[in-house]
């Protein structure tokens, strides 16, 4: 069955346009262990999943292209030439920051209509925004014949990220939701941005998301200060990123470097070798292993990183009290969002009401409780 919001903003670009749009759908992420490790040319372990956004678009004959954004009810025109980002520009940063990435390429793009949706929830931790830049890039490409590589297509996703949102993301989030595979999580290299696929089947046990529904926002500068803390630290090592760094070379400068500074270098280095650490249980299906490793993620996160918050801690502590549940931990950039938890197939429902209960008690408001399948990355929709 297709999918709901690609039937409507199918007819709802029928509606604005009046011609036959195509179709893309480029999904979201989660990611199994390896959080802040991608832009220190580390490894990660992503999957593309099956929420995402939907987006239709036409060429037009127009001076400006039209983009309505169908959850939002907001329509956006612009004209091609000198593009830059908007002051609380949001959604439409997204968009034209991919424009102006192709085109300080030197490659044109014509005027375009254009309407999209998404049912990732937003400010959850699954790349709603890596989605969006996907799907425009991904478009433009088959709309305009643009030539461009699926490689070169996150790159220029991640600039966006860069130049127009103002997160100095890695390259999970973008790699992720191009080249997504189903059922199936991706070990990625970020540094020769190459990947191993995994089929992922816990068998007795399955994958939970748990929506602290405490927006995170990266653009808040947290995300870049934790990028500058290590580019500085692997500087002063006179290595070129921190993947390359031991526990041992990092304690060769620790009277030199602070104590904070030194405890995220420390994370991002144990973090690294728990992303190893997980694929090698995967293969042998260890599954005490795994829970244990997303349990020592999250400890990082949380004391050395610092980078959770008290109602992620709260969801992963509850966690550590029910035996059916191997492993937890807060999933994506942090400061919010979500956990992502390792749990008895047949113990979810009686735990998903527990969880709410909870939550509820300890912060009088709601947690959401998501079932997501692994997926297919950013693609063309046929009729
Ligand atoms: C965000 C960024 C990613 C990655 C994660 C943390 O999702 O976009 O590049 O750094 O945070 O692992």
């Amino acid at each position: 069955m297709k999918k709901k919001i690609i039937k409507e903003v199918k007819k709802s670009f029928k509606k604005h346009f009046k011609t036959k749009p195509l179709l893309i759908f480029s999904p979201g992420r989660i990611n199994l262990i390896g959080e802040h490790t991608d832009y220190n040319d580390g490894f990660v372990f992503p999957a593309a999943i099956d929420k995402g956004i939907a987006l239709a678009l036409q060429k037009n004959e127009e001076k400006n292209c039209n983009i309505y954004a169908l959850n939002k009810e907001e329509m956006y025109s612009f004209n091609l030439t000198n593009i830059t980002p908007l002051i609380d520009g949001g959604w439409k940063n997204y968009i034209l920051g991919v424009i102006s990435e192709i085109q300080k390429l030197e490659i044109k793009v014509g005027t375009f209509n254009c309407v999209f949706a998404g049912d990732i929830p937003g400010g959850a931790g699954m790349s709603s925004s890596a989605a969006l830049e996907n799907s425009v890039v991904f478009g433009l490409n088959e709309l305009f014949n643009l030539g461009l590589s699926k490689a070169q297509m996150i790159l220029i996703s991640q600039k966006a990220e860069h130049n127009f949102a103002g997160v100095k993301c890695g390259i999970m989030d973008q790699y992720a939701s191009m080249f997504g595979r189903k059922k199936s999580a991706l070990l990625l290299d970020c540094r020769t941005i190459e990947s191993t696929s995994f089929k992922i089947d816990f068998k007795k046990y399955k994958l939970l998301l748990i929506n602290s529904n405490v927006k995170h926002d990266l653009s808040e500068s947290a995300y870049n200060d934790r990028r500058e803390v290590c580019e500085r630290v692997s500087a002063i090592l006179k290595l070129k990123a921190l993947r390359d760094a031991s526990k041992e070379d990092l304690d060769t400068i620790k009277t030199v470097i602070s104590e904070a500074d030194y405890q995220k270098a420390l994370y991002v280095i144990e973090e690294n070798s728990r992303v190893l650490q997980f694929s090698d249980a995967i293969q042998n299906n260890e599954i005490e292993t795994l829970g244990n490793l997303l349990y020592q993620s999250h400890e990082g996160l949380r004391t050395k990183y610092k980078v959770s918050c008290k109602e992620l801690d709260f969801l992963v502590a509850e966690t550590k009290e029910n035996k059916n549940i191997v492993g937890a931990r807060m999933m994506g950039g942090g400061f919010g969002g979500c956990t992502i938890n390792l749990i008895k197939k047949a113990e979810v429902s009686k735990f998903k009401e527990e969880i709410s209960i909870k939550f509820k008690k300890e912060f009088h408001k709601e947690c959401t409780i998501y079932q997501v399948k692994l997926s297919k990355g950013t693609r063309v929709i046929k009729e």
